[in-house]
């Protein structure tokens, strides 16, 4: 038996909520018959919201939701979205010419805003800073967050029915600025970012702002955009980072080495966000630019999903793609001290989603199980836990032929209101784990509530026609004996009160 030892004594730091944050982009099937469906639609909604898509996401406690985009944001002008729907103008948009969509602007700030309420979340709005200048950033800040009646943004905002200032408080300047959002190089971005950076936070000094941030394991976007930034006024709260592991293999029918290579792909996101890290602090800059992981997640050759390719990058997501949120939320867990927002993309019909919806169906994913298992931990304190001996598995990669390696189990713990939530992913395909767990420093008791993910196959994923296929199950368990087993491929988050 193998020990896992629970360092009550030993924090890491608190769980930002906002850790386990949602991505919703213009893009595909994301927004129009995804989240949105019209207020005149047959399918059940909620001032043209899908009903249901709002309430199983307000039942995991999504705490932050970005928008507009994604690539999305930086051809966007927030004006078309805003005032009687039917006079609001048809664009194209960044992704028009994949996939031959226009932007019909049905839902805009207002919408938006109001969707976040309806299920519990903070807005963060993505700026557009490579096709706007900064004053209509301001007066984008001015519409939503001006005081009634002082402002004939505010005015305007009230005769769009919202009297009240929505209190817009995370605003992203830019996106991926290295690419998609003005192709700049990272000087010239900073020097940017310090002007947009220095009117949006004059407009409201009550915001956040986050830094557009490097793409995965480009260390020297951190190190040359801190090199500029480090010597002004130093206005920003989070600095971003994007990290998608790219898919091996058949979304739904990989093989062995494949379903090890996607998981090898995900947990380097540990040493990527370690490493930014270090450049951000060697510049004495991390009170400034705490980690905002606001892409994440696994990126599938496309036409898996029910649309069959229509809808841009939508993918199905199997217990593979669960394993890869599992054990990326464990590392942000972990890595709390450091990490501060996440969003895993995209929220429904895309890439990594957590629904897959068209017309009257919606199906919640494999990932969708993991966010409601994990979310225990928010606000949590986490604590460092060990395991005496984390099994090296050995593959086979299919990338170059060579032996890799993974470990077999990745777990985080986090202690809040008297209980204790260990949540651990055995990654072995075929291995269950049996774990003898250790308290140190408190004590658990006899019985605790535990959610399990697992399936017999573990392409396993759910359709329209299978909407069950895998789903989490939860249950009372004895650990007076401290023993705990993993099955093969599978989740378990487990809850249990510190007496
Ligand atoms: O999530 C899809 C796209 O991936 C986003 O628009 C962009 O920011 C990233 O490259």
């Amino acid at each position: 038996m193998n020990n896992l030892y629970i360092f009550s004594p030993e924090k890491i730091g608190t769980i930002s909520p906002n850790i386990y944050g949602h991505f919703a982009e213009h893009l595909g099937g994301v927004i129009y018959d995804g989240m949105w469906v019209g207020e005149s639609s047959n399918v059940p909604n909620i001032k043209g919201f899908r009903a249901e898509l709002v309430e199983k996401l307000k039942a995991i406690n999504p705490p932050i939701l970005r928008w507009p985009g994604g690539c999305f944001a930086e051809t966007y002008d927030w004006r078309d979205g805003i005032g009687p729907r039917d006079k609001r103008p048809v664009r194209l948009n960044w992704w028009t010419t994949h996939g031959d969509r226009r932007e019909p602007n049905e839902v805009g700030t207002d919408e938006f805003v109001y969707f976040c309420r309806l299920i519990g979340a903070e807005p963060y709005i993505a700026a557009n800073v490579t096709t706007l200048k900064p004053l209509d950033i301001r007066d984008w800040i001015d519409y939503c967050n001006s005081p009634r009646g002082t402002t004939t943004y505010a005015k305007l905002r009230e005769q769009n029915g919202n009297p009240e200032p929505f209190g817009v408080k995370y605003w992203g300047v830019g996106n991926e600025t290295w690419g998609g959002g003005g192709n700049m190089t990272a000087e010239v971005y900073a020097h940017e970012y310090r002007r947009y950076a220095m009117i949006m936070s004059n407009t409201d000094p009550s915001i956040k702002l986050i830094g557009s941030g490097a793409n995965a394991n480009d260390f020297s976007w951190t190190k040359r955009f801190m090199e500029v930034f480090s010597t002004s006024d130093k206005i920003m709260s989070y600095f971003s980072l994007h990290y998608y592991c790219w898919g091996s293999g058949n979304p739904v029918a990989f093989n062995t080495n494949e379903w090890y290579q996607q998981l090898v792909q995900a947990a380097g996101i540990e040493n990527c966000l370690r490493r930014h890290w270090n450049y951000i602090c060697g510049f004495g800059m991390e009170k400034y630019a705490k980690l905002c992981i606001d892409e994440w997640g696994a990126w599938h050759p496309e036409g898996s999903g029910p649309s069959k390719g229509y809808n841009l990058f939508e993918q199905q997501s199997t217990m593979r793609d669960a394993m890869v949120a599992a054990l990326t939320l464990n590392i942000f867990n972990n890595n709390c001290d450091k990490v501060a927002i996440a969003a895993v993309a995209q929220l429904v019909n895309c890439l990594h989603s957590l629904f897959l919806a068209s017309g009257p169906n919606l199906i919640t994913t494999p990932t969708y199980h993991v966010f409601d298992m994990y979310k225990g931990h928010q606000g949590g304190e986490a604590v460092k836990t060990v395991v005496d001996n984390n099994e090296d598995i050995t593959f086979t990669s299919p990338v170059n032929g060579r032996e890799s390696h993974i470990n077999k189990l990745s777990y985080s713990a986090s202690i809040k209101d008297g209980k204790l939530t260990l949540t651990v992913a055995n990654l072995s395909h075929d291995t269950s784990e049996v774990l003898q767990l250790v308290p140190i420093g408190i004590k658990l008791a006899g019985t605790a509530q535990i959610g399990i993910l697992t399936h017999s196959d573990y392409h396993a994923h759910n359709t329209f026609e299978d909407p069950e296929n895998v789903k989490a199950e939860y249950k009372s368990i004895d650990i007076s004996d401290g023993v705990l087993t993993i099955p093969a491929a599978s989740i378990i988050a487990l809850t249990a009160d510190i007496i």
